[in-house]
């Protein structure tokens, strides 16, 4: 990966705010071939009142129109403002922007599926983001991917596959946010990808729960506890890890009213040490991305993790022990920080949308062709 800015390059601006709810992250970034340089960086906070009426709008039936439409301003005013401190801190002229790819905030993802109609809202307008920034923005990536009977998600491997492909050996790659997804990097072969299950959000539920803290730092907590075997074979009948690929998942499938119905139905009240359940989790986690990579149709050779579980150390030492010798380390081997890969991507689909070239793969997301994702938004 490349560590020079060159003279007249396109910069694009990727901004990623994730179904963890721990930030907005804004990254500044320049594509040439198959290199990038980062040329800043910043992770925005999310104000709690804002992150409380996001977590409404996740809940199925409790939402407001209303409420959805504030939102997506308030949203907009946001990412904005991150958009803006970026710039300044790198002292970026608005004019040197060639585009802005905001994925949004997702607040309701139903992929398809035979018995209700597919869609995914993300949220935070780019009218607003546009018209603040000065800056050409992209957004709405996922939904030209479900209207070609696609999941729309995950839209990364494209971006894992242009970066992270190597011709002589197999790689992985293991993104943990909110939820988890993989992408399988087999030389000569097409790449595949889907979602594996929850990544971060039952243990940063768990851990808000019984900590008060959002999420638990460097799996600490859930390190003192032990794994119930009998709980984590009974989370593992959730009927998101028996599906076949392609698949996606979000807040709606994985979230503590499900875990606390399967707790209820698993064990005895106070049967079970918090901090057990917390170290079950973390190898729920762990055991559903190394069962995903066991599936893939040729061996892997090599793992690397991004996203906020790779500062797990806990979640990193049981994911290594499931994956049984399989050499694991995170992207910042490949030269890419795990903290900005997501954010990176969402620039590469900007840059990917100015220039008219397809996002999705059909291969991953099950659309019926390639598509150019994402709508175009000027001032
Ligand atoms: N030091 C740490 N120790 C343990 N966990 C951490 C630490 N730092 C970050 N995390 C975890 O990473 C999460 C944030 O990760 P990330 O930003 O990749 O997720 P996301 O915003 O949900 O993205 P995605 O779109 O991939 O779901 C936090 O909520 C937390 O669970
Ligand atoms: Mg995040």
């Amino acid at each position: 990966m490349s560590t020079s800015r060159q003279a007249g390059a396109e910069i694009y601006i990727g901004l990623m705010s994730g179904t963890s709810l721990d930030s907005v992250d804004a990254v500044a970034v320049t594509f040439h071939g198959r290199h990038l340089t980062i040329i800043g960086q910043r992770s925005h906070p999310l104000p709690k009142n804002l992150k409380k009426d996001i977590l409404k709008l996740c809940q199925p039936g409790e939402d407001t129109l209303q409420l959805y439409a504030e939102t997506d301003v308030k949203l907009g005013e946001l990412f904005a403002e991150a958009t803006l401190l970026l710039l300044a801190a790198e002292g970026l002229p608005r004019g040197a922007i060639t585009a802005i790819g905001s994925h949004g905030q997702t607040v309701r993802h139903a992929p398809p599926d035979q018995n209700t109609i597919a869609f995914s809202q993300q949220i935070g307008d780019p009218n607003v983001i546009a018209t603040r920034t000065g800056c050409p923005t992209v957004a709405d990536f996922r939904r030209a991917d479900i209207a070609l009977g696609g999941q729309g998600a995950p839209l990364v491997p494209a971006f894992h596959e242009d970066f992270f492909s190597d011709a002589d050996s197999h790689r992985v790659i293991i993104n943990i946010g909110g939820i988890a997804n993989i992408t399988s990097l087999p030389p000569s072969h097409p790449c595949s990808g889907f979602d594996t299950g929850p990544g971060n959000l039952l243990m940063d539920a768990w851990c808000l729960e019984h900590r008060n803290e959002p999420y638990d730092h460097n799996g600490d907590w859930g390190a003192e506890g032990a794994v119930n075997s009998g709980l984590l074979q009974h989370l593992k009948k959730h009927p998101f890890f028996a599906l076949a690929t392609p698949k996606s998942t979000g807040r709606e499938s994985f979230n503590l009213g499900w875990l606390n119905r399967q707790l209820a139905k698993y064990s005895q009240p106070n049967q079970l040490a918090a901090e057990d359940i917390q170290a079950t989790l973390c190898a729920l986690t762990a055991d559903s991305i190394a069962d995903s990579i066991r599936t893939l149709e040729s061996a892997a050779d090599e793992a690397y993790v991004c996203g906020g579980g790779a500062h797990n150390r806990a979640l990193m030492a049981y994911l290594k022990q499931q994956l049984k010798g399989l050499p694991l380390a995170t992207t910042a081997t490949l030269g890419l920080h795990p903290d900005w890969v997501e954010a990176v991507a969402f620039a590469w689909l900007a840059m990917r949308r100015i220039h008219r070239l397809p996002g999705n793969l059909p291969n991953v997301t099950g659309a019926r062709r390639h598509a150019i994702l994402g709508g175009f938004y000027t001032v």
